[in-house]
């Protein structure tokens, strides 16, 4: 079996590791905070000290970090990883970052005769436990499809969109129907609350009709409890709108309801709602339309 270096250990990348080893890959995983290791350590995986350690003599390195500037840290920023991968190792890296990061760092690794790959992911850390997300790729077709054992240990669809960049543009595309769902759910609740109308009926209403969407689903009990442990960090929504809008920027693209929903996940991230899950939006709105908690 294929030997696997994963750095970062976090709500997915724990996850998505230990489905790799039960999958019956050599994994060897790292992180920069210790304490998330130990739980790993305890189920039989290998865990690296340094990222040289869990670089060095795999097949492939996976990275799953929170956002540009750490992959770039990681992968090409003093003592990254780059310095250490030799081919015919291939690196992936699964986070969800700008397409110009990840041709970017596609480029660095090229200079240094190394493979990379985008490979975000669709699907929240329950679908990381489940093994179900839906890899989205970018970079060499040939390269992406001889790691498919790889990625089928982690998800139950693969997606090849094309070159470098593309599983990254790929993301952005299906986070911004995520980002702007929420906003819609949440905007419609609130109608409700200042109708008066009973909160859970009205979620009920929702699963019913034509909008239903097993997205709903998974959000239900967060929107009637107004609780919001994290599956999907709000932080994570926010500076993916903020990637989206960015590259809209840049290649024209007409998005005002992305703008209006960016606009309400900063206020909630100015609220110190950013390590909830996303569905947070929802309270932030309420609190801007003077409803109290129930
Ligand atoms: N959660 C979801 O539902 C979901 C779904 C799809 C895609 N994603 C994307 O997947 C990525 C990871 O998400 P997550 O929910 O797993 O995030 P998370 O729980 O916040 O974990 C982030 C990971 O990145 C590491 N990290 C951050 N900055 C770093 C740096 N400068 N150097 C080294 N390591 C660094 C963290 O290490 P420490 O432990 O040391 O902080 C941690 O391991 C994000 O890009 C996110 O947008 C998330």
């Amino acid at each position: 079996m294929k030997k696997v270096g994963f750095i970062g250990m976090g709500m997915m990348g724990a996850p998505m590791a230990l489905n790799l080893h039960k999958a019956g890959f050599d994994v060897t995983v790292y992180n920069r905070s210790k304490e998330r290791l130990q739980p790993l350590k305890e189920k039989g995986l290998t865990v690296a000290e340094t990222l040289v350690d869990v670089v060095k003599e795999k097949d492939v390195v996976i990275t799953m970090l929170s956002n540009d500037e750490a992959v770039k840290e990681v992968v090409t920023g003093d003592n990254g990883i780059i310095e250490y991968i030799e081919a015919p190792t291939i690196l992936v890296d699964m986070s969800t970052v700008s397409p110009d990061t990840s041709i970017f760092l596609a480029g660095v690794a090229k200079e240094m005769g190394v493979t990379m790959i985008d490979a975000p992911v669709s699907g929240s850390s329950n679908a990381a436990e489940n093994g179900t997300l839906v890899i989205l790729g970018g970079g060499d077709k040939q390269v992406f499809e001889s790691i498919g054992d790889v990625f089928r240990a982690m998800g139950k669809t693969t997606l090849y969109f094309g070159e470098n960049g593309s599983g990254s543009k790929a993301k952005l595309v299906i986070n911004l129907m995520l980002g702007i769902t929420m906003q819609g759910i949440s905007e419609s609740l609130v109608l409700a609350e200042k109708f008066f109308l009973d909160r859970g009926l009205v979620l009920e209403m929702m699963q019913q009709a034509a909008v239903a969407s097993p997205f709903l689903g998974f959000k239900k009990d967060s929107l009637l409890r107004e609780e919001y442990p994290a599956a999907f960090a709000l932080k994570h929504m926010h500076k993916d709108l903020g990637l989206i809008l960015g590259q809209a920027r840049e290649n024209g693209s007409v998005l005002p309801a992305t703008s209006a929903a960016y606009q309400s996940y900063t206020a909630a991230m100015n609220h110190q709602m950013e390590d909830m899950d996303m569905a947070a939006v929802f309270s932030e709105l309420l609190q801007q339309s003077g409803v109290e908690k129930k």
